[in-house]
């Protein structure tokens, strides 16, 4: 009889603003509150060499999109080797904020790079770990845009409607293309309310 997997890796995807970070602080605490052990991680950055990297990234310095595709890979090798990897081996529920999703929607529909180089990268940075379940805060655009602070932007914040556009789409295609993995969450909707769905979806 094949044994049934323990551990379970969920994915948070959505363009800033979206309200992400607030699902998995609502997911946390909700999983906290019924005693189940997880580890919470957030890309790019949680290791050593990561949070420099995040730094860097965030700096508003003149970058290439290569070198920009590059650093958000290097950020995720170490994070997948040292910390998801070795949790999920435990057993434990993780729950991962951005993983190669964004790279796939920021740097190929939104720097127009090219998504076979992407893909191989991102191939090589996770030994091609997939998570379980993706959830998706898909948003216009425009809504997402009048959430963030006007004069806390960082570089990649500063980008326009269009390249948010961009990210968009392609947030929506991958979403559109793995229905068993994926959910795609209406974003405008109240907080609870949408932190309702994640948890029916995962329990
Ligand atoms: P955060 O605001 O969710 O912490 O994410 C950091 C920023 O980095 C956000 O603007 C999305 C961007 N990003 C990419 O462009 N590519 C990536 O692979 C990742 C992980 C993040």
């Amino acid at each position: 009889m094949p044994t049934e997997k323990k551990s379970k890796f969920i994915v948070f995807e959505g363009i800033d603003g979206s309200g992400k970070s607030t699902q998995v602080k609502l997911l946390a605490s909700k999983l906290l509150k019924n005693n189940i052990s997880h580890v919470l991680k957030k890309e790019p950055g949680d290791t050593i060499i990561g949070d420099k990297i995040r730094k860097l990234l965030s700096e508003d310095s003149d970058m290439s999109s290569l070198t920009e595709l590059f650093l958000f890979s290097a950020a995720r090798k170490e994070l997948v080797d040292k910390e998801i990897i070795p949790a999920l081996e435990n057993e434990t529920l993780v729950i991962l904020d951005r993983y190669i999703y964004s790279t796939i929607a920021y740097q190929g529909y939104g720097r127009n790079i090219d998504l076979e180089y992407i893909h191989h990268l991102n191939k090589m940075a996770t030994s091609d770990l997939k998570p379980d379940i993706v959830f998706l805060l898909d948003i216009h655009p425009e809504i997402s845009s009048s959430r963030i602070d006007s004069k806390k932007l960082d570089r990649i914040e500063s980008e326009s409607i269009e390249f948010y556009s961009r990210v968009r789409n392609g947030y929506l295609e991958i979403a559109e293309a793995n229905p068993n993995t994926w959910m795609i969450v209406d974003a405008s909707k109240q907080p609870e309310q949408i932190h309702t769905q994640i948890w029916d979806r995962i329990y």
